[in-house]
């Protein structure tokens, strides 16, 4: 296997425009995070999609914790993810066979279908098929844009380009923040603005189709060679690339030898970073982030905020997310990932526990948080997004696609992406009723397992930043406590 992949790369315009077209894929999967809370939160969509619900909000006074609680209208939102679930299987094969940028199209318009559907609904049905549509764009985007980055990323910034996704998606959480805002106003369509805006980042991946190239990667991978040394000197930049093609080559050709990707997984080359990405997702979710992010302007309304505060509170968090990752760009090639995961844990972890306790003592079934309370536990919701966001977030994409050896990558890659999706659905599906059944001690409970995952560091995941990702096993795996022995044998 091969050792050092060239640093020979210059960031030209059109390198950098690569970066930034493919990127738009995370703009999509973020602006479906952060519309779902506020729009299911806006009183003209559920008088007409979840009555029920309106007439439980009316009469609310009763109890803080219990009001959105709702199978129905959490199903509105966690459909998505389970049709995502299911494509990024398929949008792997689509990766493999017909290479990175027909997938990262196909996700596309699927979004736009979904957006279109989405805006013009009349009946749950409607709602639902839009959901499921949007689902299936997340799916092949997520699969194939952060490989995408990864693979036309130069070495020495892998990091950092990868993360451009996540930038994206805390972009995407960010506008529609404000777009949820602008649009509760406007009656009664404004659900369907916040809905249908949807396809913008989606038009604008599109149209970024027509600039980016296929990876080199992907290209030789599928026998096209020559047009893979071409893409090679178009993404790096220069014209001396032979090190690295004959590096692709030689992945190529010990891939070639593969005949089924998915029964590869248990081969010892792919069962660390099998084990590795799965957990990297569960973990990601547990930290309980998307309770924030999907109901921030729920969640500040239990808190005693009105509408518009509460609103106003999610831009806020949405915009330390934004915020914050670029920390995560800068750090991540600098520092490495496993320092940036730990530092993460010990902020969330107090944060966490800060919040629980604050809403456990002074936040009962009625009455509300009194301002002063209120502004702390804003506060201490942005130290922990502001932690997951140049930690678990980024580093959560970024790991499983850069671990995985070449005859893995895409199948492996859909493990990850799919352990995401179920478990922001389940997240999705059941924190209003968890909410509700625990109040302030669910703050206790994500603390629980930021514990676990801080360990899950420590133990088990080894540092890649720097190594080629075609040399993990050599300089990774078989270096490593736990994973070198599964090398006994070889
Ligand atoms: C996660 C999402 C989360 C987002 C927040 C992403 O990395 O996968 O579930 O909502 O970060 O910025």
């Amino acid at each position: 296997m091969t050792t050092a992949q060239s640093n020979n790369s210059k960031i030209t315009v059109y390198v950098v425009s690569c970066w930034i077209f493919a990127a738009f894929g995370g703009l999509m999967f973020g602006y479906d995070i952060g519309i779902s809370g506020g729009v299911s939160g806006m009183d003209d969509f559920l008088i007409k999609f979840f009555p029920n619900v309106y007439d439980r909000k009316l009469h609310a006074k009763e109890n803080n914790y219990c009001k959105y609680d709702d199978q129905l209208l959490q199903l509105f939102t966690s459909s998505l993810y389970l049709s995502a679930l299911v494509a990024s299987f398929f949008a792997s094969k689509a990766c493999s066979a017909l290479g990175r940028r027909p997938t990262i199209f196909m996700a596309a318009l699927f979004f736009i279908a979904g957006a279109i559907l989405s805006a013009a609904s009349e009946h749950r049905w409607m709602l639902i098929v839009g959901r499921i549509l949007f689902g299936v764009g997340v799916g092949f985007g997520n699969e194939t844009v952060p490989l995408f980055l990864t693979e036309v990323a130069p070495i020495q910034l892998r990091g950092a380009v990868n993360i451009m996704f996540q930038l994206f998606v805390t972009i995407g959480i960010f506008i529609a923040n404000l777009v949820n805002y602008a649009t509760s106003t406007m009656h009664p369509n404004g659900w369907r603005w916040s809905l249908g805006l949807a396809a913008v980042p989606a038009f604008l991946l599109l149209v970024g189709c027509f600039v980016i190239t296929d990876t080199p990667a992907s290209l030789i991978e599928r026998g096209k060679d020559e047009q893979g040394k071409a893409a090679l000197k178009k993404v790096r930049g220069v014209d001396d690339v032979e090190v690295e093609y004959k590096e692709i080559i030689a992945a190529r050709d010990e891939a070639m030898a593969v005949k089924h990707p998915f029964r590869n997984l248990m081969k010892a080359a792919s069962v660390p970073p099998l084990v590795i990405a799965i957990l990297l997702q569960v973990f990601q979710q547990f930290t309980g982030i998307n309770a924030i992010m999907f109901y921030a302007p729920v969640l500040f309304q239990t808190m005693g905020f009105k509408s518009d505060g509460a609103l106003l509170s999610a831009v806020i968090t949405g915009l330390v997310n934004v915020g914050s990752t670029f920390v995560s760009i800068y750090a991540v090639d600098k520092v490495g990932r496993r320092k940036l995961l730990l530092q993460a844990c010990c902020q969330m972890l107090i944060s966490q526990l800060a919040i629980g306790s604050i809403l456990a003592v002074n936040l009962k079934e009625t009455g509300t948080l009194d301002r002063t309370l209120a502004a702390v536990v804003v506060v201490l919701v942005c130290t922990y997004v502001m932690s997951f966001a140049w930690s678990w977030g980024p580093l959560g994409w970024l790991i499983p696609s850069e671990t995985f050896p070449m005859e893995t990558r895409t199948a492996g890659f859909a493990f990850a992406v799919s352990t995401n999706m179920l478990f922001t659905s389940l997240i999705a599906q059941a924190f209003l009723t968890m909410l509700c059944k625990m109040q302030a001690y669910i703050f206790f409970f994500f603390s629980g397992w930021i514990v676990v995952m801080g360990l899950f560091v420590i133990f088990l995941l080894p540092e890649t930043k720097g190594v080629p990702i075609d040399s993990m096993v050599d300089q990774v795996w078989k270096q490593h406590p736990v994973w070198k022995k599964l090398f006994k044998n070889e």
